[in-house]
């Protein structure tokens, strides 16, 4: 059987030499005898693979030595959770709740509002609109905001940051789960960034977090086990990691600086993305409902107004050997995630079928 072109918003397509690479270690990694599945996590070969990920990642990214990176589980609904634990210091927290994720992570705030005694304050929200835009952010922010929690691009509504705001003393923290290592960016704007990596990063079961040094330990009365400083002193090996994630996770990040890093891989994404855009911007059937400067390079959803139509346009994809072609539930329409690993062929096949499909609908 030929790959399907995967349009899933994630877990998502990996690089077909991620997948090759590791078909061909399956059985004996290394010369151990073992998969990687079957080594220790304290092991010479699984540090070598976890030394190699974090190498990998702060070369893409250039993150500095004051940044740590921690390989968690979880995904990044429990980061919405640990977050708030690690970071209140005043207990003043600002969100911008510009999605569906925007929205869960205020949530995960709001539930430790009483316990932890915090002030959570909506400083930006789109909800209004359904999130079909990105809210407005404020001129300033009042230093006293332990944090700004953003996130990133919107993997359901198709809405993504192009910059982001510089509030003086206030750390920005930021869900990257649908573009990290997508693009190149200034990890110093950052106090934290999060992600679960099944997308551009890997696969299920890992969360990456980079967090500045003095982040870590705010709140050193915590369990343990949600205290991420107690990851960062261990090299995230305090307990067992997720190993088999974290080695996709090295598998990925060779393939992105085999890529040429993340400034090629970025012109090619934006050059798959337009080839959507120019086509959605032209037709009279089907439209995007995201206004250009908001649009996202990773996540595009489009519709033709007609459910019937557009499940009809969905069962021709999957005749052509697309998959995951169906809105989100709260959006409606198709959703095409063209992340890294989505080849550029399969947007300009799928560009065709839409041409087609809208001639025999005019
Ligand atoms: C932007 C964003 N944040 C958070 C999540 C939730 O991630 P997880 O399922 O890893 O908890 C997702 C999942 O799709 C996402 O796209």
């Amino acid at each position: 059987m030929t790959r399907a072109y995967n349009l899933s918003a994630g877990p998502a397509i990996l690089p077909i030499e991620v997948l090759e690479k590791a078909q061909a270690e399956m059985l004996n990694y290394k010369g151990s005898g073992m998969s990687v599945m079957e080594l220790s996590h304290r092991s010479q070969y699984f540090e070598e693979i976890i030394e190699a990920a974090e190498a990998n990642l702060r070369q893409l990214l250039d993150i500095p030595s004051n940044y740590k990176i921690l390989f968690l589980q979880g995904g990044a609904s429990m980061a919405f959770t640990t977050l708030v634990m690690n970071l209140r210091k005043t207990g003043k927290v600002a969100y911008d709740e510009g999605g569906n994720f925007g929205k869960k992570a205020l949530e995960a705030a709001l539930e430790l509002k009483e316990a932890y005694d915090l002030q959570v304050d909506v400083v930006a929200s789109s909800a209004y609109a359904n999130y079909i835009h990105l809210p407005e952010l404020p001129e300033e922010l009042s230093e006293d905001y332990d944090y700004l929690h953003i996130c990133s691009n919107n993997t359901i509504e198709g809405t993504q940051y192009r910059e982001f705001p510089n509030y003086e003393g206030v750390p920005l923290v930021a869900d990257m789960s649908s573009d990290l290592l997508s693009k190149p960016i200034d990890v110093r704007q950052f106090g934290m960034i999060y992600a679960g990596a099944q997308k551009n990063s890997g696969i299920a079961g890992l969360t990456l977090v980079i967090i500045r040094e003095d982040l870590l330990n705010l709140n050193a009365d915590l369990p343990v086990i949600f205290n991420y400083n107690t990851y960062a002193k261990a090299n995230s090996l305090y307990n067992t990691p997720s190993t088999y994630p974290i080695y996709i996770h090295k598998l990925v990040t060779d393939w992105l600086i085999e890529q040429g890093g993340l400034e090629a891989v970025n012109q090619k994404n934006i050059e798959k993305a337009q080839i959507l855009y120019d086509y959605l911007d032209e037709s009279e059937l089907f439209k995007s409902p995201v206004k250009k400067e908001d649009r996202s390079v990773m996540n595009v959803p489009f519709m033709t107004g007609d459910v019937d139509l557009d499940a009809k346009f969905i069962a021709l994809t999957e005749e052509h050997g697309f998959r995951n072609l169906k809105g989100h539930r709260s959006v409606g329409g198709m959703r095409a995630s063209i992340y890294n690993a989505f080849p550029r062929k399969g947007l300009e096949h799928l560009v065709e079928l839409m041409k087609k499909f809208e001639k025999e609908h005019q």
